[in-house]
C-alpha cells in the first residue's frame, strides 16, 4: 500500500491545503494528514480543533486520515509505514524553505522521500496566516477556506 504523509500546522486548513489533499488522495492508496501539535508559533486553533476542522472537510475522502503529531516528521512517517512526505509548493518563495526541510528530512531518514505537488494557481496566494489576518479585520474569507468553516473561523475573532 502506497501511503503518503501530508504535514502542516493547518491553523486553519485553507482551500489550498484541501486542493492538495483532494488531488493526492487520488494518487496514493492512503493519505495521512499530519497536524503538528507543538508549533513554535502560537496557534489560533487548538490541536483538537485543527484536526476536527480537517476531518470535517475531508469526510467524503475515504482514504484520508487525520492525525496529530509531535516530534520528528520522519519518525511519524516511519511509524505509519509511509515512505513519502508530501508538500505543496505555491510559489518560488516556498522553495528555499521546503528544499532545506526536505534535505534535512532525507538526512534524518534517507528511506523517506519528499514529494512536491504544485498548488493550483487559484490558491497560490492563499496561506493560513493571510486568512487569519483578513478574518481578524473583518474582511471576507470566502473562497479562501472551505465554506463550512467560515463561521467557525470568524467566531475566533
Ligand atoms: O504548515 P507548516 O507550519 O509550514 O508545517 C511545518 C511542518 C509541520 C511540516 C514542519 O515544521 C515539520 O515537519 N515539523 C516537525 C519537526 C521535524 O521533523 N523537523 C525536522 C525537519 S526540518
Amino acid at each position: 500500500m502506497n501511503i503518503a504523509v501530508y504535514p502542516g500546522s493547518f491553523d486553519p486548513i485553507t482551500n489550498g491545503h484541501l486542493d492538495i489533499i483532494t488531488r493526492a488522495a487520488k494518487i496514493y492508496d492512503k493519505l495521512i494528514v499530519a497536524v503538528l501539535v507543538n508549533v513554535d508559533k502560537k496557534c489560533l486553533f487548538t490541536i483538537e480543533e485543527r484536526v476536527n476542522l480537517i476531518k470535517k472537510v475531508t469526510k467524503d475522502l475515504k482514504n484520508v486520515e487525520v492525525l496529530g503529531f509531535d516530534g520528528l516528521l520522519v519518525d511519524f512517517a516511519k511509524i505509519h509505514n509511509s515512505k513519502v512526505i508530501l508538500k505543496g509548493l505555491r510559489t518560488v518563495a516556498d522553495f528555499e524553505y521546503e528544499f532545506q526541510m526536505s534535505l534535512m528530512n532525507s538526512k534524518l531518514n534517507p528511506d523517506i522521500e519528499t514529494v512536491f505537488m504544485m498548488t493550483s494557481s487559484a490558491y497560490s496566494y492563499v496561506s493560513s496566516s493571510a486568512v487569519k489576518q483578513v478574518a481578524r479585520f473583518g474582511g471576507s474569507i470566502e473562497g479562501l477556506v472551505p465554506e463550512e468553516l467560515i463561521a467557525e473561523i470568524k467566531s475566533k475573532f
